[in-house]
Formats: C-alpha cells, sequence, structure tokens
C-alpha cells in the first residue's frame, strides 16, 4: 500500500530547524501513520541531511516504534517473573497458536498484534496482559477465549 506522504512531509516542517528532534519527530509520525513507514524514514533522510541508518538506528534502539503496521488491537503478554511463575508462558503460547502470529506480529486480518512485555507493575494479579489500554488479571486459557471473542465480535459488528 502506497504511503501518503503529505502528514509526514507537515511534521518534517514543524521539527527541521530544530536540534535533537529526530525522536520526536518519530514519535510524531508513528502517532499519525501508527508505524514508521519505509517511505517516511526516506523523506526524512532527504530533507533532514540525515543517514538513513542513524534513523533506524534510534527506531531499533528504543521498542516505542514500529517498523511494520500495527493491529487494531495491541495484546500485550506479561513474562515477568511473576507471571512467568504462574503461566504467562503458556498464555502467550496460546495466543500464538491462536491467532497464528509470533510475538511482534500482526494477524492478516490487521485486527491483533501480539507483544511480549516485562512486568505490568501488577504482579499480584499475575498471569496478566494489557489489550490496548485494558488490564486483564489472572488469566486462564479459558478467559483468552473469551477476551478475543468480544474483539472479534467487535469487528463483526
Ligand atoms: S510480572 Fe507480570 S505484572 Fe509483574
Amino acid at each position: 500500500m502506497k504511503v501518503n506522504l503529505s502528514e509526514a512531509k507537515n511534521i518534517i516542517k514543524k521539527y527541521c530547524a530544530k536540534e535533537g528532534a529526530l525522536i520526536p519527530l518519530l514519535q510524531d509520525v508513528q502517532a499519525i501513520y501508527g508505524y514508521v513507514p519505509e517511505e517516511v524514514v526516506e523523506l526524512i533522510s532527504k530533507e533532514l541531511s540525515i543517514f538513513p541508518v542513524e534513523i533506524y538506528g534510534v527506531l531499533t534502539f528504543y521498542a516505542q516504534f514500529y517498523l511494520t503496521p500495527r493491529g487494531k488491537h495491541t495484546i500485550k503478554v506479561c513474562q515477568g517473573t511473576a507471571c512467568h511463575v504462574m503461566g504467562g508462558g503458556e498464555i502467550l503460547s496460546y495466543l500464538s497458536d491462536t491467532l497464528g502470529i509470533r510475538e511482534g506480529e500482526t494477524t492478516e486480518d490487521g485486527i491483533f498484534s501480539l507483544e511480549r512485555v516485562a512486568c505490568l507493575g501488577c504482579c499480584g494479579m499475575a498471569p496478566v496482559i494489557m489489550v490496548d489500554n485494558d488490564f486483564y488479571g489472572k488469566c486462564t486459557i479459558k478467559k483468552m477465549e473469551d477476551i478475543l471473542s468480544n474483539y472479534q465480535k467487535e469487528k463483526s459488528i
């Protein structure tokens, strides 16, 4: 799919005179596109005279940046110590098998992206997952079935 670069051009204009503004610029790009498209990296490189390798260095260093389109919903599965001990690994395997994707990937229908994360800060509820901004604690496989089903129903509405 061709990326519309007009938004990116506006963002670059906003930051072009600012020293050390690459990270906020990339954050703005991601806020618009949902990820940082290759075409935008090329544009930033050309407009701001920054080598693409430098831009990719920043993009791959910070976990907040995505280089591929994200799903409508991002499922973060905690693999911190408490969640690991309480079965977080099985939850992650179940979601990966059921959705047919591995960590860092997005389902073909563009509904879900799957991520492994460290402690989400509510270990007493382990194992924990987060879908977008919603927390789900004391997760079981049954609970995962219900959660996925709810988000998939939303898709068909
Ligand atoms: S280890 Fe999962 S919430 Fe802390």
